[in-house]
């Protein structure tokens, strides 16, 4: 899996966590900044590692920023992306079977890193479930494309 992750100044130490546990997992993710706690821009992490995605130069990406809001505003602005600023196991895990998210936001001033290091694992681990949610994703991918398809559908949550 190819894979990037990258933070502004005010997600830098919960990067180096992240970091510490991908390489724990055999993982080697590209780390594109940034390198400190220096005051940066978050628009700026989240369109090199959005676009890298939206392009499918990477499969996934991880993005940390304050919050986490920042970040997923930014990501979420490239066709075929889809953020998921998530808090806890629930909605790490829903983020991948029910949006297969291919960005995983965290914020880590309202994160504990042990909170933060199982989102990741979940985030990694889990798959797609498709059926009913792939339909719901062809809907986001036809705004993208700007051609809203069909009419409501329902059944299953
Ligand atoms: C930086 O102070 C902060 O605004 C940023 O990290 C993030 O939380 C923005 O959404």
């Amino acid at each position: 899996m190819k894979i990037a992750i990258a933070s502004d100044h005010a997600g830098f130490g919960l990067k180096n966590r992240i970091l510490r546990f991908l390489a724990e997992k055999k993982m080697e993710p590209l780390d594109l900044g940034a390198n400190g706690r220096d005051s940066v821009d978050y628009p700026d992490y989240a369109i090199e590692v959005a676009e890298s995605v939206s392009k499918g130069k990477l499969d996934r990406g991880i993005l940390i920023c304050g919050t986490g809001i920042g970040m997923s505003i930014a990501a979420n602005k490239f066709p075929g992306v889809r953020a998921a600023l998530c808090h806890n196991a629930l909605t790490a895990e829903a983020s991948r079977r029910h949006n297969d998210a291919n960005i995983l936001v965290l914020g880590e001033r309202v994160l504990d890193e042990e909170t933060a290091v199982q989102i990741v694992g979940i985030w990694l681990e889990t798959e797609f479930e498709a059926g009913r949610h792939q339909r719901r994703l062809d809907k986001i991918r036809a705004i993208e494309e700007a051609r809203p398809i069909g009419p409501r559908s329902s059944g299953g949550c």
